[in-house]
């Protein structure tokens, strides 16, 4: 069986959507899973969150930026085309149930994971209170889409061209200091989730944790097998080694061994650039093979 692209198209610059029909992945996916994809029979296996899903279509839609070979190559493909493999869903699906009020961040690539997670939070009765950010206006997306998931929409940008000038953890530090409280003066937010890059990830459990809140992120080490069996996505938690594929990908931000995670993230990265430069070569040599007409 493959799996068809029915639509895709570039969100915004090197950043692309990708609705795949996948029938028995979008019946059972829940917020906060992942699928590994393989493009064809050689391709690298890659993890990729689920960043929405239609079990009545029988859809599921991927957000993916081209950093290296087989993104650039997923990048290359179009509506009608098929992907060999598509494995899911995988990982812990995040909890939802009636927390209270939830504030929910989502960093740069991080906001199309949070989405689905807002979105169900909302819907189990909690107050959502979303901040996207990116570095650039021009980068940011989905802000329709965190609206409706939201109750409440804060936006941040690196430069200042969209909201607040400055990075997502100022907002999420002013709600914990000034922003949230219950009638008898206490902080109020019951409970933070964050997704986007490590050293955000990192920040934000920085943030919150002098208030004591419950914070879980989300973690994307390098994956393989997806089942737990290799052992590539070990992360440290609280002392303990994890596997994020089974025993994630979600875990409490405060116990995340964030320098480990981020050493092990840049382990192939010279073999990364090394396939991506040969990948570039070659198109290079097929575009000048190809006759002129
Ligand atoms: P980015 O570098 O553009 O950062 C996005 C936002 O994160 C910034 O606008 C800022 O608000 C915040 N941020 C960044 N550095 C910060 C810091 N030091 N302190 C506080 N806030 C900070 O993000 P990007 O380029 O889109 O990130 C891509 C990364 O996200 C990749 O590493 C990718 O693997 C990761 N990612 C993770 C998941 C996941 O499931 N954990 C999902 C998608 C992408
Ligand atoms: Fe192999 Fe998690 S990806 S153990």
């Amino acid at each position: 069986m493959s799996f068809t692209i029915l639509q895709k198209r570039e969100l915004v610059p090197t950043l692309h959507q990708m609705e795949i029909n996948a029938p028995r992945v979008a019946r059972k996916a829940m917020p906060g899973q992942f699928v590994i994809l393989r493009i064809d029979e050689y391709g690298e296996r890659i993890p990729l969150t689920i960043a929405d899903f239609d079990a009545q279509a029988g859809t599921i839609t991927l957000i993916f930026q081209e950093i290296g070979k087989t993104t650039r190559q997923l990048a290359s493909l179009a509506a009608g085309d098929s992907i060999a493999d598509v494995a899911g869903p995988l990982g812990n699906p995040s909890a939802i149930e009636k927390f209270g009020t939830v504030v929910c961040v989502g960093g740069g690539v991080g906001i199309a994971p949070i989405f689905p997670i807002a979105r169900a939070l909302k819907s189990a009765g909690n107050r959502v209170i979303s901040v996207i950010g990116a570095r650039s206006a021009d980068i940011l997306f989905w802000e329709d889409r965190m609206n409706e998931a939201s109750s409440e929409l804060y936006i941040t940008t690196d430069d200042g061209t969209k909201g607040h000038h400055g990075f997502v953890t100022d907002v999420v530090q002013n709600l914990l200091e000034h922003g949230e409280h219950d009638e008898h003066g206490e902080r109020a937010i019951d409970r933070v989730i964050a997704i986007g890059p490590p050293v955000m990830m990192r920040a934000v459990a920085g943030v919150t944790k002098p208030f004591g809140v419950r914070t879980v992120v989300s973690l994307n080490p390098i994956m393989v097998d997806g089942t737990g069996m290799c052992g590539a996505c070990r992360v440290l938690v609280g002392g303990v080694t994890k596997f994020a594929c089974v025993d994630g990908p979600e875990f409490d931000a405060h116990e995340v061994d964030f320098t480990l995670l981020m050493s092990r993230l840049a382990m192939y990265l010279p073999e990364e650039k090394e396939a991506l430069d040969c990948d570039l070569r070659s198109s290079v040599g097929e575009a000048a093979a190809e006759p002129t007409v």
